[in-house]
Formats: C-alpha cells, sequence, structure tokens
C-alpha cells in the first residue's frame, strides 16, 4: 500500500537547521528555528533547570506511568503563571488544564478537543502565522480560514484590516491569537488592541484560542499574560496552548499545557473529561521528565526567582542584538529603514527582503533564514553581526 505514497517536502523551518548544520562554510549564520542562543551561539540548559535535574535525579523513586492529565503540581503552577494567582477565572474555578507534549502537543490536543465540543468549527488564523499551526489545527479537521495581521509595508499591526476581518467570526468560530511575541512578525498588540477584540469576541461570540510560547521573552512574564488575563476576565469561554521549550530552554523535552476556560465549574469539568478522552485516543499521557522540572522550579521561591532572572537574561539579550542590528545594518551602508526590527518584540522579524535575496544569502554568504525573510534575531551575536549585516548590504545592493 505504501507505494501510493507521494513525497513530502522537508519542513520549512526544521530543515533549516539540518541545512546549516552541514554547511562547512565557518562563516555560516543559522536565523531559521525559533531557539534561543547565547552571545558564543550556544543553547545552553538553564541553571535553574540543572538544579532541578540533580533534585529530581536524587528524589525520583519510580518511573511508573502518569495519567494523561499529567502532573498536578505542574498544571497548578502554570496556570498560576498564565492567569495570575487572584484571577477572577481562576476563583470561579473555571479553568483546567492537562499537561501536554510541548507547544505542538497543546495546539493538537486544543483543536483535538475543540472538534468534540464543534465538529464544524473553523479558525481564524492571522495573516501571517507560524507555518506550523496550520498542519496542526487543520489536520484535526478544523477548518483554517485567515485574518488580516501584519502590513509589510509599515512593519506594524493593521489592526484595522484585522478589526474589519474579524467580524466574519461569529459563534461556533474560533481565532487564534499570539498571547507575546508573535510568530513570525514580531508585531504584537498593544493593551487596547487587546481590549478591543476582547471586546468583538464577546460581542459577536467567537472563542479565543491563545497560543504563548514565549512568555517572558517579551516585556516579562507578567507583562506577557496581559491578553490571557484581560481576556480571560471577559469571555464565556477560552482555549490556551503554552509551551515551556522556550521559557525554560527544554525543548526537546516536549513541556507544555492545554488550558480550557469553561463558562462554570461544571461545564469545565466536562470540558476536560473530553480533552482527557482526546489525550488517551492519542498518546495516552505526557512525557513526565520537562514537567517535573518545571514543577521543582516553580514550587520553589528560590529557584523561581533564578528561573525569572534567567528568563530576563535572555530576554534583554534578544532586545540588545535588536538595537544592535538596527545599528549594524545602518552602519553597513543601508539606506532602507531598519529601525521597526528594535520596536518588535521576541525572537521573530520579517527583514522584508524577497525570497530570492533570502536564497543568494543562503547560496552565496551561507546565512540561513525561512523564506519569509523571517530571522530568529538570538542566532546573532557579536562575531556575526558585522558579516550578516554587510552581506544583507551587499544582497540589498545587487
Ligand atoms: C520556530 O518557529 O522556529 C520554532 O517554533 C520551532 C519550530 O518548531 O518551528
Amino acid at each position: 500500500m505504501f507505494e501510493t505514497l507521494k513525497p513530502m517536502p522537508a519542513d520549512p523551518i526544521l530543515s533549516l537547521t539540518v541545512e546549516a548544520r552541514a554547511d562547512n562554510n565557518p562563516k555560516k549564520v543559522d536565523l531559521g528555528s525559533g531557539v534561543y542562543k547565547t552571545d558564543a551561539g550556544n543553547t545552553p540548559v538553564l541553571d535553574c533547570v540543572r538544579e532541578a535535574q540533580f533534585r529530581r535525579v536524587n528524589e525520583e523513586t519510580s518511573k511508573v506511568y502518569v495519567s494523561p492529565k499529567g502532573d498536578e503540581g505542574f498544571t497548578t503552577a502554570i496556570t498560576n503563571l498564565l492567569f495570575g494567582a487572584d484571577h477572577p477565572a481562576l476563583k470561579d474555578n473555571r479553568v483546567r488544564a492537562a499537561q501536554v507534549p510541548g507547544g505542538c502537543g497543546a495546539l493538537r490536543v486544543g483543536a483535538e478537543f475543540v472538534m468534540r465540543a464543534a465538529p464544524d468549527a473553523a479558525i481564524y488564523v492571522s495573516n501571517p502565522t507560524w507555518a506550523n499551526h496550520v498542519p496542526l489545527l487543520g489536520e484535526s479537521g478544523m477548518k483554517i480560514k485567515e485574518y488580516p495581521y501584519y502590513d509589510y509595508a509599515s512593519h506594524t499591526v493593521d489592526f484595522d484590516a484585522m478589526m474589519e476581518g474579524l467580524k466574519a467570526a461569529g459563534k461556533g468560530d474560533l481565532v487564534l491569537l499570539h498571547g507575546c511575541c508573535h510568530n513570525p512578525c514580531g508585531a504584537d498588540l498593544s493593551h487596547d488592541q487587546w481590549r478591543s477584540v476582547t471586546d468583538l469576541a464577546v460581542k459577536n461570540g467567537f472563542t479565543p484560542f491563545i497560543d504563548i510560547a514565549y512568555q517572558g521573552f517579551g516585556d516579562g512574564v507578567e507583562e506577557d499574560a496581559f491578553g490571557i488575563r484581560h481576556m480571560a476576565a471577559h469571555v464565556p469561554e477560552m482555549v490556551i496552548a503554552q509551551s515551556c521549550s522556550k521559557n525554560f530552554g527544554l525543548y526537546r523535552e516536549r513541556t507544555g499545557t492545554t488550558l480550557i476556560l469553561g463558562r462554570n465549574a461544571a461545564e469545565a469539568d466536562v470540558a476536560l473529561s473530553q480533552m482527557l478522552s482526546a489525550i488517551r485516543a492519542i498518546y495516552s499521557m505526557p512525557p513526565a521528565h520537562g514537567a517535573e522540572l518545571v514543577k521543582i522550579i516553580l514550587e520553589d521561591e528560590a529557584l523561581k526567582a533564578r528561573w525569572i532572572e534567567e528568563v530576563a537574561e535572555m530576554r534583554e539579550r534578544i532586545a540588545g542584538v535588536r538595537t544592535d542590528l538596527v545599528a549594524g545594518i545602518a552602519a553597513a551602508g543601508v539606506n532602507e529603514d531598519f529601525s521597526f526590527i528594535e520596536r518588535e518584540r521576541g525572537m521573530f522579524s520579517f527583514l522584508g527582503i524577497t525570497p530570492q535575496q533570502v536564497e543568494t544569502l543562503k547560496k552565496d554568504y551561507s546565512i540561513y533564514m525561512v523564506n519569509s525573510s523571517r530571522i530568529s534575531v538570538c542566532g546573532l551575536n557579536p562575531s556575526n553581526m558585522d558579516y550578516f549585516c554587510d552581506s544583507l548590504a551587499k544582497v540589498l545592493r545587487q
């Protein structure tokens, strides 16, 4: 039967890492995948994670199965991180959560859950959005629609167009929003814009589905939860997909959470039972290790304080690279205005160059980025910044 299969192209983001690793050019620059890197170009294990691992190794007594819901201590800690401990939705006991395999697992479990509640559901995703949103959500059977988001000319959120586009979403539809640090464009909603989208959701009845994979990488751990907290205080129902890959540096441990906000405690319980049944039918239960580490960190005052510091270090480095990049491009003699990069948040920005220029940077300079010209900015550092800026300047002049 397998002879009927057609070969699939490699993943447009993950394949860049493979290509860059195989490139022998000592000057190569990998700006592909959204993976945090230090000034030295490494992705180290965080100090707080290393310490939690020591404790875990010493304390672990069994590898027996966990439940489909995962670890209660982990899901409670993440729920508090997202909502803040005093949120009215928590006081009203309307939030339920399951530990899932990373941000991708979180999105897929959320989608499978929604399909049980509303098999005809459509989800509106921003144009542009993370390339993997479409297969992760769409292959659950959910219909994918789009709303306008980014204005490539002004490098800002085209909020009027977004609100106009979202008028089409009504009861029974979902709207996917990036909680912070929009992937791929780095342009986030302001607080007022979050308020307006929330008002529209309440008025027209669509259900927000928020993907938050970079909490702490924008303005701060608390600050980056504004959209979730504001919406959850006003909308009746919501789904959230959360990831610990980036902010805990736990990429390969596949650690994340899917959360549901129900209209009341009884409906939230039923919703959770459906989500757990979906989980059991897909992978039975989540991997344990990463979530154990996050629980140890967030339940320990000193380790949590160290984690907050380490997230701040990563955030500040990314902001510093953005500033250096804008200055470096100007110093390389480029006349176009790239100052928008400094105003954007999180790991990504579009350079705004053509796919052909992206290809030339790869072929002639061993500089790797997604075809859309999305760069993962922390791939830049003091050793490769000048090379990158000079190469970009040459390609722009060609
Ligand atoms: C990215 O957008 O580069 C990351 O989220 C990694 C991935 O899985 O695509």
